[in-house]
């Protein structure tokens, strides 16, 4: 059994990241994971004075200096960076530009504007897109939010927002999604409550404090590599001390409910967050499935990867309220049909529903990644398991924008 750990998070690294700011002290972040978009987001903090070392995915960082100025931010491809940083510096109040890539500036940024707008802030966007021009406005005061969107972005922004205002602000609505923050936070004592129906955040001064934080590894990574060896002849894998979030194990839980032989074991937990050691093994007799549309922001960046597995799988499978898929780094509904069809597997589009029908044998390839890294890991195990292995000469590095060693873990564990 080839057996590998994921380095961390990149949920979890962005906000580990931009609390590390905020608590003034000296910090260390374990399994630090160098991909692009959470450089990103620690580029944007060094702007305004953190000073870090990265070393062995040991992140040393010092927020002694770190001051909320006047500024601007570069949040390249990250959409987690602008949206998370958002909230962040227009609580801080400081003037602030925040910009992107030509593909991060075709994405909403409404979802995090209009309430903070509607709050009395003053933040001006480009027609609901990047660049945002945040400037700082009077009578900053604690708000009550009822989140219309499951997005764990938007509730982020929001807690961020939160944490500078004086009083205690609340969101409710749609929050059951990744708590990756109220996690942190609770871990570090921080003054906030959260449930299922209600986050309460009680606003405060910066706090002088030294985090250490540990990494869970990153369960959207470990997604790959465990239908790798679900849909690999003969292959059996072990990865240790993975996210185990509730909010993130969905696609897992409906791999099980599709006859997946994958097991836990080791489930413990570090700073705040649910880990747990995750086997897979080779699965021949998986069945389709039905996903309902309250179960998608659990496994949102795993559908695409869904869409593979159920066209190994015995009988038709449906995907429902997938539209938030048209808006990630790709429009990944299109992505999705473009490469299946290539692929020869057959998806519909029908609403705002995928139906997959299966196939038993996908043939591989050339892959369109539209310059999206989960669109092309998830393409590239199925032109695997289709007998395909084209990483030499490989041009297209879109991976490395959340999974920069997925090609050593794939050769240390199933090739
Ligand atoms: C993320 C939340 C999700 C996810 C993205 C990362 C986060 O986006 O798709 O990859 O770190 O909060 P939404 O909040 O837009 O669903």
């Amino acid at each position: 059994m080839g057996a590998c750990q994921m380095l961390g998070d990149k949920s979890i690294a962005h906000r580990a990241l931009i609390l590390s700011s905020w608590f003034k002290g000296v910090h260390t972040i374990y399994n630090f994971s160098n991909n692009e978009d959470v450089l990103t987001t620690l580029q944007a903090l060094e702007g305004y004075g953190l000073n870090y070392k990265l070393e062995s995915n040991i992140l040393s960082v010092d927020s002694r200096k770190f001051i909320f100025k006047k500024g601007g931010i570069n949040c390249n491809d990250s959409g987690t960076s602008a949206r998370l940083l958002c909230g962040y510096l227009s609580g801080a109040n400081v003037k602030t530009d925040i910009f992107g890539s030509e593909g991060l500036s075709i994405r909403p940024m409404n979802r995090v504007v209009k309430p903070l707008n509607a709050f009395g802030r003053d933040i001006q966007s480009n027609k609901g897109l990047l660049p945002l021009h945040i400037k700082p406005s009077l009578n900053l005061k604690a708000f009550d939010y009822d989140l219309s969107i499951p997005s764990a972005q938007v509730k982020a922004c929001l807690i961020l927002h939160a944490i500078f205002m004086d009083g205690v602000s609340t969101i409710t609505g749609k929050i059951k999604t990744r708590d990756h923050l109220e996690n942190l936070l609770s871990h570090f004592n921080y003054p906030m409550s959260s449930s299922d129906k209600k986050i309460k955040i009680q606003g405060s001064k910066r706090v002088n404090k030294n985090l250490i934080i540990e990494l869970a590894g990153d369960i959207s990574s470990a997604s790959f590599i465990i239908v790798g060896a679900l849909l690999l002849k003969g292959s059996a894998i072990k990865i240790k001390s993975v996210c185990f979030n509730k909010y993130r194990i969905g696609f897992i839980n409906k791999l099980i409910d599709m006859g997946a032989d994958i097991t836990f074991e080791n489930q413990k937990t570090i700073c705040g967050e649910e880990v747990a050691d995750i086997s897979a093994k080779y699965s021949p007799n998986l069945v389709g499935i039905k996903i309902e549309q309250d179960e998608v922001p659990c496994m949102i960046d795993e559908v695409p990867l869904l869409c593979v597995v159920a066209a190994y799988a015995k009988g038709e499978s449906i995907i429902n309220g997938v539209s938030e898929l048209k808006i990630k780094e790709s429009n990944r509904i299109e992505a999705i049909l473009a490469n299946m069809k290539k692929m020869g597997g057959s998806v519909k589009v029908r609403g705002d529903s995928l139906i997959i029908s299966p196939k038993n044998k996908l043939y591989n390839t050339t892959i369109n990644s539209f310059n999206d890294h989960r669109i092309f890991m998830t393409f590239y195990i199925a032109n695997l398991v289709s007998g395909q292995d084209f990483s030499e000469g490989l041009t297209d590095l879109s991976y490395k924008k959340s999974f920069v060693n997925f090609f050593d873990i794939l050769k240390q564990v199933i090739q």
